[in-house]
């Protein structure tokens, strides 16, 4: 299909970065994206946490935070789609400008701080989903003045499992002070305790899976700690990563030293490097879902071969537009029977072997 987004990007580029992400979830929302005909060759499938997962790239945490328009970015393509960071409360997050685009780099900068609509609104748009098929998963986080943070993702995990594929346990965001604070050994394996009972609790039987989504600036020791608390605690994935608060000499945008978490091409090479790490540390137990700076099929490749059982996008999709999503799978495709695979699953850590 003829992708239009080349030609809308010279006017898109000119507007506010948060004042063109609404447009983009309005234009979604109005019905502008109506489901592609095409189904996904059996070779992307899989089946992971007894779910069927029909392609492995997801949409990544922070494009639809409210869980407005999961159905129209299934639509897209997406093998699966992530809302959230969803709060306990609602919080409005950091004062504007908050979103920045640093566009000679593909990157993006952003200190939202967890704007969102609160567990409440978010459970009940989620559950007019429901019945609907696709994979939605929920990401959780804690709201910015709770002290026990454990507390908030308790409620979160009370409140949003009954309505979500997978939930995971967002501790990884830098605008949320000491945050990052719960990836230490105490800390993570005192919140995943009290978040899975709340999560059993909630959902007895069948209860969602429960993941991990961690920063990208972590030192080696912390990685050891974080993978041995979550194989103690069954937890059942992690996600790597989040946005990293270094920044890269490389960087070339006006907006380079904004204060937040870079995203986008950046970002690539240390994220997958973490990954490959975690891979290594978790000896391939649990899936990982691979994310950061992926812009192409390669860089999904890449992903899967370091250890990713499924692979998450964003701030591409920024500069590209949302072609992307089957220009990254219809690439992963020729690479996978390129090298043989006749399964995906076949590839997962690869370059481990
Ligand atoms: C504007 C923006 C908002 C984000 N908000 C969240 C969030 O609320 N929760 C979260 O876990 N990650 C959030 N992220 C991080 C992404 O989910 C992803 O981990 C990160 O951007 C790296 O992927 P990318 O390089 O493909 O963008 C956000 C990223 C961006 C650019």
């Amino acid at each position: 299909m003829f992708d239009i987004y080349p030609l809308l990007w010279p006017f898109l580029r000119r507007l506010d970065p948060e004042e063109a992400h609404l447009l983009a979830l309005r234009a979604l929302s109005s019905g502008l994206f109506p489901k592609l005909a095409k189904t996904d060759p059996q070779l992307l499938a899989q089946e992971l946490w007894g779910l069927h997962f029909p392609n492995p790239v997801g949409l990544a945490a922070g494009f639809d935070k409210n869980a407005e328009v999961p159905d129209a970015l299934l639509n897209l393509g997406f093998g699966f789609v992530e809302i959230g960071t969803v709060t306990p409360q609602p919080q409005a997050g950091n004062p504007r400008p908050r979103l920045f685009r640093l566009a000679e780099d593909e990157a993006v900068i952003n200190r939202m701080g967890f704007n969102n609509d609160g567990a409440i609104a978010v459970r009940g748009r989620l559950a007019r989903h429901k019945s609907k098929p696709g994979i939605i998963g929920v990401n959780i986080g804690k709201n910015k003045t709770t002290e026990d943070a454990a507390a908030d993702y308790e409620k979160g995990a009370v409140l949003l499992a009954p309505m979500a594929s997978y939930l995971v346990v967002n501790i990884s965001s830098p605008n949320t002070p000491g945050l990052r604070a719960l990836q230490g050994r105490d800390a993570l394996s005192a919140l995943l305790g009290r978040t899975k009972a709340a999560l059993k609790t909630a959902v007895p039987e069948n209860s969602p899976p429960l993941l991990v989504k961690v920063a990208p600036d972590l030192e080696s020791q912390d990685r050891k700690d974080i993978a041995d608390v979550v194989l103690a605690n069954g937890i059942d994935g992690l996600i790597v990563s989040n946005t990293t608060i270094a920044r890269p000499a490389s960087l070339r945008s006006a907006q380079r030293n904004e204060t937040g978490g870079l995203s986008g091409k950046p970002l690539f090479v240390a994220s997958t490097e973490m990954l490959a790490d975690f891979y290594r540390l978790t000896k391939g137990a649990i899936p990982l879902i691979g994310v950061g700076g992926i812009a192409s099929g390669a860089d999904a490749y890449a992903k899967i071969r370091a250890g990713a059982s499924l692979v998450q996008v964003y701030s591409a999709l920024v500069y590209k537009g949302p072609g992307l999503v089957e220009r990254i799978k219809r690439e992963l495709y020729y690479l996978l029977r390129r090298d043989g695979f006749t399964q995906l699953g076949q590839a997962i850590g690869a370059d481990h072997r």
